[in-house]
């Protein structure tokens, strides 16, 4: 049920708009208050009236016909809801909001809002399986966008995958889903390491790996959209900082280490970082020069610490919950049962990083997540659905308090 619950729901210009309909009928039978914002290519799919008849509240649609005064403001519109709803979301509208573009009301609800936000895609199947779309999609999951859909289908231009938005029904699922989740992490540290490090050789040369920092920075995204007060602590990567959380950035193991035992106690620690095991035993102070005739030279390699295993020791200070990874490329459950026990920590998320997996850099991951409990393989996902889920896990591990029963 989602009783007392406010959605605002931002209808784009698709074919699929009628379904918006549908959509704010079942929302209202189950309890919720439902406001809509209609861009100006919506308009041309579904009537303001209609909207308005079926919501019984008026319809947003231009951001400049909104004063203070009489009207609520763009930035209230934003803020007076408890999640807001993109459906249909379309290429365009996902673009936009990918930019951080404001330039019309449902594009400045959607960068001013302090509130979670649900989109249902809904375009032709070659615009979905576009790069550029792919891009913004794994852009906003990264922000935290949760996406339903879209579905495998014949589209309206007679093309059949995917790219048919989601059906009303799906899509209130995932609202219900969503909204449930709510913030049972509210109140907790946690403390995630995420991408490659740098071994310095001399000055110009360094030692690292193939970490983009994806999945490390989707975990952190999770964590926080469940309400916890995230320090991220990365190694150099390309891609941008989450946003609402604190991002600490280092270079070797040794400045990790430093970063993780910097914040003090945490609940749970997620050391996700391809962490180097070894570094120059004696970095060059000047860069290594060839001289011609001579012999290459020899790199002494010398242990790094153990950021893992550290955090892992017992002591007031140990998170109750440490969760460390484990990137192989052979016997990945044995070898991911060896190293939770020989690191001491609480879980491991292992996965299979062989060039052939595609792991380190991908989108996507599969994970095999091991504890005292067992052993449990997850399905191939999207790495932002590795880490909604892993969070989830963690929110249950560290006691979310249940939602009440839904009432019959
Ligand atoms: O960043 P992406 O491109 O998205 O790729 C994701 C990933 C493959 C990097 C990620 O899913 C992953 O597997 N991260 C762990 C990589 C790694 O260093 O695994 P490992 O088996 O070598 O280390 C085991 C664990 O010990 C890890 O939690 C690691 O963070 C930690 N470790 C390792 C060495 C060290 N000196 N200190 C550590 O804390």
């Amino acid at each position: 049920m989602l009783n007392g619950k406010r959605i605002l729901l931002i209808v784009a210009g698709g074919i699929a708009a009628f379904k918006s309909q549908e959509l704010i009928r079942l929302l209202r039978k189950r309890g919720a208050a439902v406001r809509c914002v209609l861009t100006e290519a919506g308009a041309e799919f579904v009537t303001p009236l209609s909207l308005q008849a079926l919501t019984e509240d008026r319809v947003y649609s231009d951001m400049f016909s909104l004063t203070d005064e009489s009207e609520m403001g763009h930035i209230q519109l934003s803020r007076d809801a408890d999640l807001l709803v993109v459906a249909p979301a379309t290429a365009n509208l996902l673009a936009r909001m990918a930019a951080g573009l404001a330039d019309d009301l449902a594009s400045t609800v959607l960068l001013a809002t302090d509130k979670p936000v649900l989109a249902a895609p809904a375009m032709n199947v070659r615009m979905w399986t576009h790069a550029a779309t792919a891009a913004n999609v794994a852009t906003l999951r990264g922000r935290g966008v949760a996406f339903v859909g879209p579905n495998e289908g014949v589209m309206a231009c007679n093309e059949f995958g995917p790219g048919r938005m989601s059906e009303p029904e799906e899509i209130v699922a995932a609202i219900e889903a969503l909204l449930a989740k709510g913030r049972p992490l509210a109140g907790k540290r946690a403390l995630v390491t995420s991408g490659p490090t740098r071994e310095a050789i001399d000055p110009v040369r360094y030692i690292s790996n193939h970490s983009s920092g994806k999945q490390g920075h989707a975990i952190a995204t999770a964590l926080a959209c469940l309400g916890a007060e995230v320090t991220l602590v990365s190694g150099p990567v390309a891609i941008a900082d989450p946003p609402g959380l604190k991002v600490v950035k280092v270079e070797s193991a040794d400045e990790m280490l430093a970063a993780c035992l910097q914040p003090g106690a945490v609940d749970v620690a997620v050391c996700a970082a391809a962490v180097a095991d070894w570094k120059a035993a004696r970095p060059a102070s000047a860069k290594l020069k060839k001289k011609p005739g001579a012999a290459p030279p020899s790199l002494e390699l010398a242990p790094n610490p153990d950021i893992l295993a550290t955090l892992s020791k017992a002591g007031p200070k140990r998170p109750k919950l440490v969760v460390g990874f484990a990137a192989e490329t052979e016997n990945l459950v044995a070898n991911a049962v060896d190293k939770r026990r020989r690191k001491g920590c609480d879980w491991i998320v292992a996965n299979d990083v062989s060039p052939a997996a595609g792991t380190f850099g991908g989108e996507r991951n599969t994970v095999h997540l091991v504890s005292a409990g067992g052993v449990e393989e997850w399905p191939t996902l999207a790495k932002e659905e590795v880490a909604a889920r892993l969070a989830d896990r963690i929110a249950d591990h560290l006691g979310r308090p249940r939602p009440a029963a839904a009432a019959e």
